[in-house]
């Protein structure tokens, strides 16, 4: 989900969690990617900004997961400053770049006095430097710092924030004359092979669960693709939209669908006691059948210039 939510009814956004689905996001966003109306999309961002470097602020990075899918995609010259409130993930994130830098043949520079907020990555393509800081999005949303920002990202965050936070936020990148691209935002279709009876019960559960506050106030949840296309369509933007969806195929991925699984009855738990034993033995059947059954998530990227 944009598991922003299935995990964070267990272990919030942990290191070990955002890399156990670093490949399932990426393989979903390879195939949004490729789809032709984003690709130009893309290319016509690339050639508004012409031979000046692209500015790209990452809200909510995590380990730096969307600038390793983004990066490669977007080349030439840019700038990225990535924000996250929480101080592990921060501390992960370096040593998280420079493995990936070194897995793609990339070169990886961080000068011993800036080694904890910032490096340079040079890749096929691309040449970037990137800052990181600790920043609480759901308070500092107002006084962010949007000069010389071309384009303003996130994965996986959309449906924890609220509707005014969403609101405010493209507000000001419109303000801002800024891109937004948002990767990865669960849309609600959710599927199983085989299937259980049980299934849509604890979707319906796991979707409520979705709207709990995450910080930012009442989360939008499975409703944050319509709102946001609402907003950005409101404020005078072109969007483009092209689905990124998980598949988990449990013979292959079976921890990833494990963790799915377990996070998705925690909070269909949480959301509704009194069906517990229900919703344990639902838990109980998925495991159990977990390396003849297959999960599709599905998700949304949207790409957004102003008009
Ligand atoms: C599902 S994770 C996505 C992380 C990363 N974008 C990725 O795709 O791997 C959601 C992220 O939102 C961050 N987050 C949650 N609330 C936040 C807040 N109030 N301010 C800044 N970041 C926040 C978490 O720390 C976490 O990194």
């Amino acid at each position: 989900m944009s598991q922003s939510t299935t995990h964070a009814a267990l272990a919030g956004f942990s290191a070990e969690w955002l890399s156990l689905r670093e490949p399932f996001d990426l393989a979903a966003r390879a195939v949004g990617a490729a789809q032709p109306e984003m690709e130009a999309h893309l290319t016509s961002l690339r050639a508004a900004v012409a031979s000046e470097a692209i500015g790209v602020l990452d809200l909510a990075c995590g380990t730096g997961a969307n600038l390793r899918a983004l990066a490669p995609r977007l080349g030439g010259v840019q700038h990225w400053r990535l924000v996250d409130h929480d101080p592990a993930l921060l501390a992960a994130l370096p040593a998280a770049l420079a493995r990936w830098s070194q897995q793609q043949s990339n070169r990886y520079v961080a000068d011993a006095a800036a080694a904890a907020s910032g490096c340079r990555i040079d890749g096929a393509g691309f040449s970037a430097t990137v800052s990181w800081e600790r920043l609480d999005l759901s308070r500092e949303l107002a006084s962010l710092d949007l000069s010389h920002t071309t384009l303003i990202t996130a994965s996986a965050l959309l449906d924890l924030v609220s509707a005014a936070w969403l609101q405010c936020l493209v507000e000001r990148a419109r303000g801002a004359g800024a891109a937004m691209l948002w990767a990865l935002t669960v849309d609600g279709r959710m599927s199983w092979e085989p299937a259980d009876a049980d299934d849509a019960a604890v979707h319906a559960l796991f979707g409520r669960h979705q709207q709990r506050d995450k910080g930012f106030g009442p989360a939008l949840g499975l409703q944050a693709p319509a709102f946001v296309l609402a907003q950005l369509e409101r404020a005078g933007y072109l969007s483009t939209v092209v689905r990124s969806d998980w598949s988990i195929a449990g013979g292959q991925d079976a921890s990833m669908q494990r963790a799915m699984v377990d996070g998705m009855a925690a909070a269909a738990r949480e959301q509704e006691p009194s069906m517990r034993a229900r919703i344990r033995a639902w838990q109980a059947r998925r495991t159990a059948g977990i390396e003849r059954s297959r999960l599709l998530v599905g998700h949304l990227d949207i790409l957004a210039t102003p008009r």
